[in-house]
């Protein structure tokens, strides 16, 4: 029954139970969570953020990370309380300049401001911490990671947790300002332009970075150690900062001859995707990852990418990302797909590029590497789970998906949705069912039947993409 029916049944218990849904609506607080069935607890309900000021103080000796983060908002309902996704100890919040009570509990940071905050209000929060973030776990899995010479903040989908509070989902993007300071002689790389050092009192120093563009939590990163720390300028003007661990050893060389190509990859891919979509390029390369991922204008590489020589593949596939994933991002993880399987799709686009095999003979590779019992089709890039959100099928079936495309609808159409696909949806979010619509649109054809094939069957397709005239 709606309110409105009750009101009109004019009955004394109508009236009460009106009367009890009228307080329950004037205390509102925001949801535990953003709506993601994947991560039921990821980002919340409430209020959408525009900026992050993260101010911090590093201790590599003993991992005590401490500081503060101010957080610019917006509420987008009454607001009574509302929850910041979060792991480490605060020991303070402001709301507006007013001291807020909270509690914390299971990675939920929960703030009663005073009073209720009115939908559409400018919010200012401000949430001081100290803690050891290594100490701290969530489902027993602990994000930061700890290194010889300092730590890392690197991680998908959830590394925010560990270093700052946040509306932490890819739908609520933000700009950011990172400084952080540490023992003289240690090195802050973080994301977008580098505004340089400034001296502390204490025999500090503070390293200080700035994202101009909209950035999703997950890809924004520190990383502090020691590093050799490189800076150029790529051929279209942008700054270039790309920083090597004191401690890659053997691996040193081929890192730099990879890593050290990312402007020629970016111009690459340019080509292909359109403009570059942020302000600044680089990577960064360190022990302790144990994967590589596509932070926001600096991608970062474990080393083992670099065990057996030169690696530019790992190059475009991270910085595919930078418009596949970083400017155009997930609606919901479920469409992790719109990532993995178009910054795949890239390697075989470089490959090509390289003069290593062509689109279609690594799409066809792929196909054949996989006999149709073997589990890896069963998992559906479209909709792969949580579990299997970062399985092989979704990058190598994901980007047979992308070569099928290009198949069906001819190069011409197919540059034309990648370019008017990462144009439409930059800095934006968008869902596996709205690049379908948008690939139907500009090609002119039914898909459904392709994309179900490649995305959302549980068994080995008939042919290769493109293999003898199929697709
Ligand atoms: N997006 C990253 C890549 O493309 C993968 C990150 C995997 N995450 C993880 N926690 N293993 O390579
Ligand atoms: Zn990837």
């Amino acid at each position: 029954m709606s309110l409105r029916a009750k009101l009109t049944t004019g009955t004394a218990a109508a009236a009460s139970l009106l009367l009890l849904a009228g307080t329950a609506a004037a205390k509102q607080p925001g949801a535990p969570g953003i709506g993601d069935p994947y991560y039921p607890n990821a980002g919340n309900g409430g209020y959408d953020v525009s900026h992050y000021d993260i101010r911090l103080n590093y201790q590599p000796a003993t991992d005590n990370l401490s500081g503060t983060t101010t957080i610019l908002a917006r509420s987008t309902q009454d607001l009574n309380r509302f929850n910041l996704d979060f792991v480490l100890k605060a020991s303070s919040v402001r709301v507006n300049n007013k001291v807020a009570s909270f509690t914390q509990a299971d990675g939920e940071l929960v703030v009663d401001p005073k009073g209720t905050l009115r939908e559409g209000s400018d919010l200012t929060i401000v949430v001081t911490y100290s803690d050891v973030p290594s100490s701290r776990s969530l489902g027993g899995f602990t994000a930061w990671k700890r290194i010889p010479d300092g730590a890392l903040a690197i991680d998908e989908p959830d590394i925010a947790p560990w270093w700052f509070p946040s509306n932490n989902h890819p739908t609520d993007k933000a700009t950011f300002d990172v400084s952080v300071a540490v023992p003289d002689g240690v090195e802050v790389l973080s994301n977008g332009i580098f505004n340089g050092t400034t001296k502390q009192i204490n025999g500090w120093t503070r390293w200080w970075w700035r994202s101009l563009k909209p950035q999703t939590t997950y890809l924004a990163f520190i990383a502090i150690g020691q590093f050799e720390i490189r800076r150029s300028t790529a051929p279209n003007g942008q700054p270039v900062i790309n920083a090597y661990s004191e401690r890659l050893g053997e691996d040193a060389g081929a890192a730099k001859a990879s890593v050290e190509r990312t402007s020629e990859v970016v111009e690459f891919l340019e080509e292909k995707f359109g403009p570059y979509p942020f302000e600044a390029q680089g990577g960064v390369v360190t022990p302790g990852i144990g994967f590589a991922l596509e932070n926001q204008t600096r991608s970062t590489y474990d080393p083992a990418f670099f065990r057996r020589g030169t690696n530019t593949y790992v190059v475009a596939h991270e910085n595919a990302h930078q418009w596949f994933g970083d400017s155009v991002s997930v609606h919901g993880w479920k469409d992790i797909w719109l990532n993995e399987g178009f910054a795949s799709y890239a390697e075989f686009l470089w490959s090509e590029h390289v003069g290593e095999g062509t689109a279609q003979e690594n799409a066809e590779f792929i196909y054949d590497l996989y006999a149709a019992d073997h589990p890896f089709w069963t998992v559906l890039p479209g909709d792969p789970g949580p579990e299997n959100q970062f399985d092989g099928a979704v990058y190598d079936r994901g980007a047979l998906a992308v070569h099928a495309l290009r198949v069906a609808v001819g190069d011409e159409d197919f540059f034309s949705i990648l370019k008017g696909w990462t144009a439409h949806k930059r800095y934006g979010n968008a869902s596996v069912e709205e690049f379908i619509a948008f690939a139907e649109k500009v090609s002119g054809e039914q898909l459904d039947e392709l994309f179900k094939t490649w995305l959302f069957t549980p068994s080995k397709p008939a042919a290769a993409p493109g293999r003898d005239g199929e697709f």
